[in-house]
């Protein structure tokens, strides 16, 4: 039976009820909602709005179901128009009269939009918690690494050298922002809408303040009409929980060339790889293929809840019920990529040697070739520069590298040259001199290793 029945003649349509309920969505929200309900009787009890004997009865008849539920005992009526209509049903079956009381000076507006936040709040810290699980085991292994050179790239062509752990800590940085954001997010949204009523606040002598902190929130909201209609914080979640999964899917991209013979800079363990069903020789980096692929449904999450907003008029409108699968899937697939790539990364095996020898080859010390003439023999850059350029030209043309090319060779483009310039364009020279703050020598990976991981212990 529909809660509005006393205006209808009539039983909605069964493709009525099919289409309007949002139960297979909205009851992974039953704590909450019973925790705001808690909430809300405590205070209309302390309020004297409802008899103080009557919200105990309440509060502890409520308790049960949510035990009840837990255990298994009561299960959630798929058919139930959403968890807010199906609690509320259940209580008054159970206490009767006093059941109904419960729904004094309250909307399923407001209750609705206290229950999403309810739902998000541990959500968040639990994808912070990942996310910082993350952030230092790259650390570490950014720590292990400090003095592996490998070739830095710009358009995928080498360019200059860098060191793997520091290639990884540029991931920590996105990572520590994505953190930063969420957490912002979570602050944003630590407010209590409940008292909003429908959409014009109630004439109940409410208490806010109390329902707010006994739900643990900062404060109540401040206007009832965006009491009931924000749903920027569904927005603002789904848009960090995004950019993480564009971090996530580029990190994932270069672990899949990365183990690609072609590069062959990191081998998955035999754990989290999977073969093919044709091709015996396969190992396929399947988990990072798809946490790139689980990119784009997240994108879309964003883009549902942007698009649903946009046009709605003050204050609640149904179409915000499309909120939750929306915001809720963004977060469970950010949940969903983090649990396999934390182990997968932990497990790989990084081919130093590989690394090495891709960073001899491309020409990535022919910027510091040039810097050799700039320092050593006062050419002007642009000169060095194009010097090297031939150079470098000239060695394609030998099958040779920069290290390789004989002394006499350098001479007949430049006679400035002299031995010191093997010295430098010697890469682990090359690595070790970039020691401005930002840059990948062996001892800033250190340092900034070791400010990642006592900066994630604080977060
Ligand atoms: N299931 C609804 C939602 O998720 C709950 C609020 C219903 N409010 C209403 N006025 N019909 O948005």
């Amino acid at each position: 039976m529909k809660l509005w029945k006393g205006r209808f003649s009539k039983e909605a349509a069964p493709e009525t009820n099919d289409f309007n309920s949002s139960i297979s969505f909205d009851s992974r929200m039953f704590k909450e909602d019973i925790e705001g309900s808690i909430a809300h009787a405590t205070m209309l009890g302390r309020q004297g709005i409802i008899e103080l004997a009557e919200s105990e009865k309440i509060i502890a008849e409520l308790k049960k179901i949510k035990q009840d539920i837990i255990d298994g005992t009561l299960t959630i009526d798929p058919d139930a128009e959403d968890i807010h209509t199906f609690i509320e049903g259940e209580l008054t079956e159970r206490i009767g009269q006093t059941g109904k009381r419960l729904h004094t000076a309250r909307s399923r507006n407001d209750q609705v939009a206290l229950d999403i936040r309810l739902t998000l709040k541990p959500e968040i810290d639990g994808l912070v918690s990942q996310l910082k699980d993350l952030v230092a085991m790259l650390a570490s292994k950014a720590e292990e690494y400090y003095d592996t050179v490998m070739p830095g790239y710009t358009h995928l062509q080498r360019a200059q050298p860098v060191t793997f752990g520091h290639h990884l800590l540029a991931y920590c940085e996105m990572l520590l922002r994505d953190i930063d954001r969420l957490k912002d997010a979570k602050d944003r949204m630590d407010f209590c809408p409940l008292g909003s009523g429908a959409l014009a606040g109630t004439t109940y002598p409410l208490d806010r303040e109390l329902t707010a902190s006994l739900l643990g929130f900062k404060g109540p909201t401040q206007n009832s009409l965006d009491g009931v209609s924000d749903r920027d914080f569904c927005a603002e979640i789904a848009f960090a929980v995004s950019l993480t999964m564009v971090h996530l899917s580029r990190f994932c991209e270069e672990l899949v060339m990365w183990c690609s013979w072609e590069f062959k800079f990191i081998e998955l363990d035999d754990a989290f790889s999977t073969g093919s069903s044709i091709m015996p020789q396969k190992k396929n980096p399947d988990l990072a293929e798809l946490i790139r692929g689980k990119s784009g449904r997240v994108f879309g999450d964003l883009m549902a809840l942007l698009t649903m907003m946009k046009g709605l008029p003050l204050a609640y409108n149904k179409d915000m019920q499309e909120d939750k699968e929306a915001v809720f899937d963004a977060v469970d697939t950010l949940k969903l990529c983090l649990t396999p790539l934390i182990p997968m990364v932990g497990t790989m095996t990084v081919l130093k040697k590989n690394m090495r020898k891709a960073a001899a080859g491309g020409f990535i010390n022919a910027t510091d070739c040039a810097d050799y003439l700039v320092a050593n023999k006062n050419v002007p850059f642009r000169d060095a520069y194009k010097i090297t350029g031939e150079l470098v030209a000239l060695c394609i043309e030998k099958g040779l590298t920069l290290e390789e090319l004989p002394l006499e060779e350098y001479q007949k483009i430049c006679p400035e040259f002299d031995e010191g310039v093997f010295t430098a364009i010697n890469l682990e020279k090359c690595v070790n001199d970039r020691t401005v703050l930002g840059g990948p020598a062996p001892k800033n990976v250190m340092a900034q290793a070791k400010r990642v991981q006592d900066l994630v212990k604080t977060l």
